[in-house]
């Protein structure tokens, strides 16, 4: 008799769950529904869509200075692992000109190469936030 109660409470208990959550997944659907299904960007005025993108992406892009003090320093800033030194332009100039100008830096700073982690690990970084970076670092 007891075990049948017991059975019972949480058979009640799964179907209370479930309800919620049924619940949950209807209210979500609703709000799908009821969303317009386009948004109008008037010039001029920030766009509600455009705002919700460049949040998506981590916010407002970072300049070069601050990828660098936060990712790159690490390594670039003493020239661990004889990675290019900030500041030693000459040396960068010597990598720019074998890859075929910044472009090919970024590539290599995107892919990684060497020592050189991909994307010098900051992992959420733009391509502009890296070629920023790069320039900053560079001089170039
Ligand atoms: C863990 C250390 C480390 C960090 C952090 C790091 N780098 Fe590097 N980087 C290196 C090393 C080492 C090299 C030299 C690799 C080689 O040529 O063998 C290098 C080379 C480069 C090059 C030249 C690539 C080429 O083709 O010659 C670029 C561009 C670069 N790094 C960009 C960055 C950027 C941008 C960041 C920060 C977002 C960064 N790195 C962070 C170690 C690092």
């Amino acid at each position: 008799m007891n075990l049948i109660k017991k059975i019972l409470v949480a058979q009640t208990a799964v179907m209370a769950l479930w309800a919620v959550s049924a619940q949950a997944a209807t209210n979500e659907e609703i709000a799908e529904r009821l969303k317009p299904v386009g948004e109008v960007c008037i010039q001029g005025e920030e766009c509600a869509a455009a705002g919700a993108a460049t949040a998506a992406a981590g916010g407002a892009a970072r300049s070069g200075e601050d990828v660098v003090g936060k990712f790159c320093n690490a390594c670039h800033g003493t020239g661990l692992l004889n990675s290019p030194k900030v500041g030693d332009t000459a040396a960068w100039q010597a990598r720019a000109d074998k890859q075929g100008g910044l472009d090919g830096l970024l590539a290599t700073a995107i892919s990684g190469i060497n020592a050189m982690p991909p994307k010098g690990t900051c992992g959420d970084c733009s391509d502009d936030e890296l070629m920023a970076a790069i320039k900053h670092m560079s001089g170039l």
